[in-house]
């Protein structure tokens, strides 16, 4: 299965990427996480992306695409993935197809910019396996600390609000075309289009991914 999460900053893809993963067995490529992982390593790619990131931008496309091209070819990707936060834009979607890639489901989260801010605000982050928590909608069972490894929980530099609202933005200005584009397409009754799915986002973690899952036929 090769699905594809939409949402706008804070709508719950991260949360949700782990459950599908969990389910499907297939890998979670979050192209956030990648760039944080460069980030951190201080490549010359993590050098380039962390003032765009910290300023809500968007990381080149023809850098990102080769990133995910290279990722989805290694083995584990073999039987499928899960794009979390990719395509962020139509030459990123564009490439997909032009490279081949046929996309089974499309599973957008719908939450209302209101709501995201105060999600942020409480975000806390595992950085080793994108595990994520909310102090107040989903706590970790120890403040602070993740859940499975006991390692602590950070904020990520790109939450202070004024960054959010600059995310938000960005997506209402360049990645939510890709509703419209998806939707035409699973529309079109070509049998390779994805199938196209939109969830209330605003609901419970619990209730989306038990909607989610469903849709998806688990
Ligand atoms: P990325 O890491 O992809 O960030 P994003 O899309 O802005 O999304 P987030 O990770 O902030 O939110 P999410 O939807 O995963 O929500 P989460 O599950 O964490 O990208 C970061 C940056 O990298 C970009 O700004 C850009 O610079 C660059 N970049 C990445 N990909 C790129 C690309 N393809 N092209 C160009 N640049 C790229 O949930 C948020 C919070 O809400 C958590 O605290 C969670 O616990 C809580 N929560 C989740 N669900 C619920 C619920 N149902 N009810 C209540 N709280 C909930
Ligand atoms: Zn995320």
């Amino acid at each position: 299965m090769r699905l594809i999460l939409l949402g706008a900053p804070g709508a719950g893809k991260g949360t949700q990427a782990n459950y599908i993963r969990e389910k499907f067995n297939i890998p979670q490529i979050s192209t956030g996480d990648m760039l944080r992982a460069a980030v951190k390593a201080g490549t010359p790619l993590g050098l380039e992306a962390k003032a765009i990131m910290d300023a809500g931008g968007l990381v080149r496309d023809d850098i990102i695409i080769g990133l995910v091209k290279e990722r989805i070819a290694q083995p584990d990707a073999a039987n499928g993935f899960l794009f979390d936060g990719f395509p962020r834009t139509i030459p990123q979607a564009e490439a997909m197809i032009a490279a081949g890639v046929d996309i089974d489901y499309v599973v957008e989260i719908d939450v209302p910019d209101a709501a995201i801010v105060d999600r942020m605000a409480g975000r806390r982050v595992h950085v080793a396996s994108g595990r994520t928590y909310h102090v107040k909608y989903n706590p970790p069972k120890v403040e602070g600390k993740d859940d499975e490894t006991g390692e602590d929980l950070i904020q990520r530099d790109d939450d202070k609000e004024e960054v959010v609202l600059k995310r938000l933005g960005v997506y209402h200005e360049q990645t939510e075309v890709l509703v419209g584009f998806y939707g035409k397409m699973a529309a079109s009754g070509d049998e390779k289009a994805p199938k196209y799915i939109k969830i209330d986002g605003t609901q419970a973690v619990e209730a989306v991914r038990d909607q989610t899952l469903k849709a998806l036929g688990a």
